[in-house]
């Protein structure tokens, strides 16, 4: 049998996850006992010229993609429409998803995992620091414990505009500027440096660990835009580190979520955090302080995740037919 794949979206996600199907073709055989085969792809613009053999099918109907009966679909699109309604209508077709679009899975995510029979997969671990398996973690690793609180530097852009700001002296529209050259940045940076991207992120963790969100317009949001040289070497005589956090936490019985710049002490468990990396760090009742670094963006770390989402989904489902494995 071969495992029939879809990609919605082929732009630098999408296109990832297409290289991953082919660089890993015999781990992936190895692993789940079948080829994993890409047969179609949905764009915007079918007049695009793809890098794809002839025989996968490039189009812009969701119809074609349902009519090829995929076996699972990668979602790398933007924006919280049309992806969420194809994504419905997948799951009433039974076909495991897989998706990497916070803005959508941040409103709606709730809405597909509650639809879904035990019999569909859904996987969202790129939505939330890309390569980092803060999702997987939360969900296996933290059961027992109850997380009181989550700090997270969870935008790569701001980090390192901040982190050149803090250590190279440059002022915010240099730091900018050299994070668009360097591909860091989109030409609008608008969503990841006022923190909206970031505020995505939090509220997907907050639904996976607390089972609902704080209410979105009331989530105090500030940006880094209005940050001067001046506030970061102040902080760095201090020994500090100013830094984008997103918090959730509890205070006085209460969900609330934050996202801002914060100073930050060395002792702090995101203060060694530069560049591009995020980090989350999550306290536990139990387990105390557990802080996870590293990629948080960038092609081949976030179909990292959804392949590697789709793995484990492909496993479970094996099990689940062959209950002798259990
Ligand atoms: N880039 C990252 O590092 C990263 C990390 C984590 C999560 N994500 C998330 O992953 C998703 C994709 O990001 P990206 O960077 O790959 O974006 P991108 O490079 O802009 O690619 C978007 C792709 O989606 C297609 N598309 C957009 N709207 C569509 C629609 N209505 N119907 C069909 N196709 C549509 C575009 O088609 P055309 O090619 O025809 O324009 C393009 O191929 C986003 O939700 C993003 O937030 C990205």
């Amino acid at each position: 049998m071969t495992i029939k794949a879809a990609i919605l979206g082929f732009g630098t996600v999408g296109q990832g996850i297409y290289k991953i199907i082919q660089s890993k073709r015999q781990q992936l055989y190895k692993l789940l006992g079948d080829e994993v085969e890409l047969e179609s792809v949905l764009v915007n613009d079918i007049q695009k010229e793809r890098a794809l053999p002839e025989k996968i099918v490039v189009t812009d109907r969701f119809e074609d993609i349902l009519s090829q009966r995929p076996d699972v679909i990668f979602e790398a699109t933007v924006g919280a429409e049309p992806s969420f309604s194809y994504l419905n209508q997948a799951i009433d077709q039974n076909i495991h998803i897989v998706t990497a679009n916070k803005v959508m899975f941040a409103a709606r995510g709730h809405e597909l995992l509650q639809r879904a029979s035990q019999n569909v997969g859904i996987g969202y671990e790129a939505t939330t620091a890309a390569g980092i398996p803060i999702i997987g973690t939360l969900k296996t690793l933290l059961q027992t414990n109850q997380v009181t609180k989550v700090q997270g530097i969870l935008n790569g852009t701001s980090n390192y505009i901040l982190t050149a700001m803090q250590e190279e002296d440059k002022s915010f529209s240099e730091a900018l500027h050299e994070a668009q050259v360097k591909g860091y940045a989109e030409a609008d940076p608008t969503n990841d440096v006022e923190g909206h991207d970031a505020f995505y992120k939090l509220m997907i963790l907050s639904q996976l660990l607390y089972s609902r969100q704080p209410v979105w317009s009331e989530v105090p949001l500030t940006g880094i835009s209005h940050l001067g040289q001046k506030d970061l070497q102040a902080a760095k005589r201090r020994g500090e580190k100013i830094r984008h956090v997103a918090s959730l936490e509890f205070v006085d019985g209460i969900l609330k979520g934050r996202v801002e710049p914060l100073s930050l002490p060395s002792s702090h468990g995101l203060f060694s955090v530069e560049g591009v990396d995020n980090a989350i760090d999550v306290t536990g009742d139990l387990v105390g302080s557990v802080t996870l670094r590293g990629p948080g963006a960038g092609q081949i770390p976030t179909a990292s995740a959804m392949i590697e989402d789709f793995v484990q989904i492909w496993q479970a489902r094996s099990i689940r037919l062959q209950p002798s494995l259990l």
